[in-house]
């Protein structure tokens, strides 16, 4: 069984699609840090994220040591990772990988951007998790001052507004929700309330599957 969660920014799709994984017994990938490995291995070259020939090259030759790199999480990195998953050549590099990690028993579930539309269309449970850019600049300024990274609610907000006309934007797999996902606005939940409504979700999906 697949189960995919897209949505925008800081939605919270990553902390809900740990949960649903740990909730079901499934695999996890969040498939955002493949991007973000591409962008910080340009980075980090001194190359530019827009250079198509650069970022596919980092998209073929991905560093497994830089999965848990600290860096990915930085807002830079992030943004550097919106302008590599606007190229064509660098989405199409990453979809064995995400595809053939989908397909692992006894299920996966797998967060994104185009999950439900591209990399799994076929997923029999697909979920678009959504809040207000203001709820999801609260909450990746908080996060970030967990983290020891001080940076105002406004510049974060901005950061957000910037990432998100970009992945609408693009030509190639735009952030969009599937025609047949259940869209999850979080805006006014908690986690605890969110996840509950996803496996509520998941878990009828399962029964139609099965009747
Ligand atoms: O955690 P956050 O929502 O801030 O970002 P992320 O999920 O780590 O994704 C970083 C960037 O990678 C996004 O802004 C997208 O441009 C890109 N991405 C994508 O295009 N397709 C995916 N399946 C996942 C991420």
């Amino acid at each position: 069984m697949i189960i995919a969660v897209d949505g925008p920014a800081a939605a919270g799709k990553g902390t809900l699609a740990r949960a649903l994984a740990a909730h079901f017994g499934f695999h996890f990938l969040d498939t955002g840090s493949l991007y973000r490995m591409v962008a910080l291995a340009v980075l980090s070259r001194g190359e530019d994220p827009r250079d198509p020939e650069s970022a596919t090259m980092a998209a073929a030759t991905l560093d497994p040591k830089s999965w848990n790199a600290e860096a990915l999480r930085d807002e830079m990195v992030g943004q550097a990772a919106s302008i590599v998953a606007a190229i064509p050549s660098v989405r199409a590099a990453l979809l064995n990988l995400q595809r053939s990690f989908a397909a692992r028993k006894p299920g996966a579930v797998l967060d994104g951007r185009d999950i439900g539309t591209v990399v799994c269309p076929e997923a029999e449970a697909k979920i678009f998790v959504t809040a207000s850019p203001q709820e999801r600049a609260r909450r990746r300024t908080a996060e970030l001052a967990q983290r020891g990274k001080t940076i105002a609610y406004e510049a974060v907000l901005a950061d957000i507004h910037k990432r998100d006309a970009r992945d609408r934007s693009r030509s190639f797999a735009p952030l969009v929700p599937a025609g047949d996902a259940y869209v999850l606005d979080t805006t006014d939940l908690d986690i605890n309330a969110a996840v509950a409504a996803a496996i509520r979700y998941v878990d009828s999906r399962v029964v139609k599957r099965s009747a």
